[in-house]
């Protein structure tokens, strides 16, 4: 299920120890499955070369999912164990692997994850796989040829042994140690505040040793801060340390802690980017956010509340509203159902005690609907299959509370809600987690949000629920007596029901049968299709009746992943148009954990400003996958700059294009419907970079005013060419200022 994605140089890294036995190289590959592929005496010299760390897709097994083998000869030296203080274990580091992995060391299974109905409990496909064995296990042959055989399940998307770390090695001290860093930073005035800590797992150790502190700023390189102090810990006595530093301006810098073990002088280090603030606070005064257009479709009972910032209580009017809408002046949301076609200009108006806001707003009453993309929250990247009824009432609560305002207004729940069995009339219905499917539709509509709900046309979803396979139209109206609003639809286990080799047919196939079903049900239910861009999905997505899709596999949140989706959407660029967007797949910013456990995203806040600013270029979908409940001021900033958010929900609905790419610099421009640009200066590489763009090669006049998005500061008027500081893996986000601009009519 997931997709390759090239692994850029990562400057957060979870430890630094070596590697004893090299293993990345010299793979054999077959698909298929027989047990005979497990024995070491094994004849695999037929077999076909693969690279890890790429999914078998790219290296030509193209939309091939199911089971296939990998298979390794290698001398494991017994001279290694002198390598290690402890002497005690092996470990081999076998990267990740998608689905799941039985892995097999002379003929005997050694350790596994997930598998073919990938049950969760074992863990998630997109982590690390280091299994380890007694130093005195007989099934390691020291000194002689060993055979690894790893049986890998893919049930749809990307497989393999797709990224992470490989090699084999004898366990140390420093294996058992963590540095534990979950805790949120602190902000006073210029000062900064971070809680860390040392912890074990070992039920055997302490340790003790030397922490250091160091704070860089990353365009000079300059350390801006250090600190050293002994630390001694055991398994249920952390190491806690609260570091306080002077950091003079708002803008990149990052921390580094490296503990160094007394008896070994080995170093477990972590690097983390430290959090900046740019989006200014919203104003007491009243402000209207959010798009400029709006579609419903006949017949579809409407939902809109007026997203407006500004100190409450605020007052509501809506001057022009067609026949069949009615307004709520206290909460602003708009509610009925439009009757008679026509593209309606309304003028939205937000009051309070320090002044009045108001805001031109078309509602087009047609056969399109999600005109602009949808802004939003998923179950998925932070709960996984670990979703209920509970979580997601807590997340609608916050954006209620907290994004509505800005524009949000999706709830959807993902893979995880769905029974094992339909009723006795073969109607879908949820699990225990979900008591009641409709009083959660109705709670969360009562929030004047949105809520959207997931499915498969398989008979399984990717999660191994029950999907809609034969029964689309009954689900369909499943989801219209409910009163769902947005539908995530994802092939899965279709790829067992569709031909090996699917037609581009096959693969609209399970879409357009669905499109039916819900063209069947009287509401307004955006329809978003997740098919990790098979098929080259964008050219045809909208004329099926996409709303959007997705255009790759799924995202994880390092920069190999993040980078490598979003940087390669120039090709599906052309096709997005209002009503239909390229899906790039959702947020990772927050705390994100695809399962019960959560934890901060690892990205660093530089890459986090560029996953937002890119993704609103690319008129993406955003779909906020973390906790809601724990959101902290730095991923609150990301949500709720309404001037970049207006860049996402631009009414013209272009994708920007990339423009430049020069180095590690790439620069991106969007056309905006005011006759505007926005553009994005990112710096793909790992140091802070100086980068200039060139107004001709952007067809801009050469005398141009520019505006910085994030700081919302106007940035004055330059001659030719602007020139800028991007930091590492970050961001330069502008708005072109011309003097006469085109208006909507
Ligand atoms: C696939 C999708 C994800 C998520 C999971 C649920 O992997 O691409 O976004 O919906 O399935 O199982």
């Amino acid at each position: 299920m997931h997709k390759f994605l090239f692994a850029f140089f990562l400057f957060i890294s979870a430890s630094a120890i070596a590697q004893d036995v090299a293993i990345a190289q010299g793979w054999k590959f077959k698909t298929g499955d027989s047990s005979q592929w497990a024995l070491p005496g094994f004849d695999d010299k037929e077999w076909a070369a693969i690279k890890i760390g790429e999914p078998w897709e790219s290296q030509g097994y193209k939309n091939y999912d199911g089971f296939a083998w990998y298979r390794l000869h290698v001398v494991i030296p017994s001279s290694i164990k002198e390598k290690s203080f402890l002497k005690e274990r092996i470990k081999f580091d076998l990267g990740k692997i998608d689905d799941g992995d039985e892995v097999y060391l002379n003929g005997m299974l050694i350790g596994k994850n997930g598998g073919r109905n990938y049950d969760i409990k074992q863990g998630p496909y997109d982590a690390q796989r280091s299994y380890t064995l007694s130093l005195n296990d007989s099934r390691i042959l020291w000194d002689k040829e060993n055979v690894i055989a790893v049986r890998v399940w893919d049930g749809g998307g990307d497989g393999g042994m797709y990224e992470g770390k490989y090699g084999i090695s004898v366990m140390d001290v420093v294996d058992y140690i963590h540095i534990g860093t979950n805790e949120d930073f602190q902000f006073n005035g210029q000062q900064v505040a971070k809680k860390i800590a040392l912890q074990s797992t070992s039920d055997k150790y302490d340790f003790n040793g030397k922490l250091r502190i160091t704070i860089e700023d990353p365009s000079t390189i300059a350390v801006v801060f250090k600190q050293t102090i002994g630390a001694d810990f055991a398994k249920n006595r952390p190491f806690e340390y609260t570091y306080r530093a002077n950091l003079p301006s708002n803008k990149s810098y990052i921390a580094s802690y490296v503990f160094e073990e007394s008896r070994t002088k080995k170093e477990i280090i972590f690097s983390e980017g430290i959090p900046y603030i740019l989006t200014p606070r919203p104003s007491p005064k009243p402000k209207i956010n959010g798009p400029d257009v709006y579609g419903v479709r006949a017949n579809a009972p409407f939902l809109y509340k007026i997203p407006a910032t500004g100190e409450k209580p605020i007052a509501y009017d809506a001057v022009g509203l067609p026949k069949g809408l009615l307004l709520d002046k206290q909460t602003g949301a708009i509610t009925g159902s439009v009757l008679a076609k026509g593209n309606y200009k309304v003028k939205l108006v937000a009051k309070n005690k320090l002044g009045t806001a108001t805001k031109k707003f078309t509602i087009v009453f047609g056969d399109l609907i999600g005109l602009t993309p949808a802004l939003g929250w998923n179950s998925w990247n932070c709960w996984g299959l670990s979703v209920s009824d509970e979580k997601v009432k807590a997340s609608a609560n916050q954006m209620a509370d907290k994004l509505a305002g800005h524009g949000w207004s999706y709830i959807n729940i993902d893979d995880g809600w769905q029974a094992a069995k339909r009723n006795e009339n073969g109607e879908i219905v949820p699990n225990k987690k979900f008591p009641d499917m409709k009083a959660l539709c109705d709670y969360v509509h009562g929030l004047g949000l949105k809520i959207g709900i997931y499915s498969s046309p398989g008979p399984q979803t990717c999660g191994g629920y029950l999907g809609s396979y034969q029964h689309e139209e009954q689900d369909a109206r499943t989801y219209g007596a409910w009163g769902i609003d947005y539908l995530k639809y994802d092939w899965c286990s279709y790829g067992n029901i569709a031909p090996k080799n699917p037609s581009l047919d096959d693969y609209k196939k399970p879409y357009i049968v669905m499109r039916d079903a819900l063209n069947k049900v009287d509401r307004d239910i955006l329809f978003s299709f997740c098919q990790y861009g098979m098929g080259d999905v964008w050219k045809w997505g909208a004329e099926i009746g996409g709303n959007s899709w997705r255009t790759t596999g799924d995202i994880n949140d390092s920069w190999g992943s993040l980078s490598g989706i979003g940087f390669s959407q120039d090709g599906p660029a052309p096709f997005a148009q209002p009503g239909h967007f390229n899906d790039p797949d959702m947020l990772v910013v927050g705390k994100v954990g695809w399962g019960p456990s959560l934890h901060n995203t690892k990205l660093s806040p530089d890459e986090q400003y560029t996953h937002i600013s890119l993704w609103c270029l690319l008129s993406a979908p955003l779909l906020i996958g973390c906790d809601m409940s724990q959101l902290d001021d730095f991923t609150l900033n990301l949500l709720t700059n309404d001037e970049v958010l207006a860049v996402d929900q631009d009414a013209m609905g272009k994708s920007a294009r990339k423009v430049f790419e020069k180095n590690t610099i790439q620069v991106w421009a969007k056309e905006l419907e005011d006759g505007n640009k926005a553009i994005g200066i990112f710096n793909l590489g790992d140091k802070a970079a100086s980068a200039s763009i060139n107004f001709a090669d952007l067809n801009l006049p050469s005398q141009l005013a520019l505006r910085d998005l994030w700081r919302q500061q106007n940035l004055g008027t330059f001659k030719n060419s602007f020139t800028s500081s991007v930091p590492a893996h970050g961001v330069v986000l502008l708005k072109s200022r011309l003097a006469t601009v085109k208006k909507r009519e």
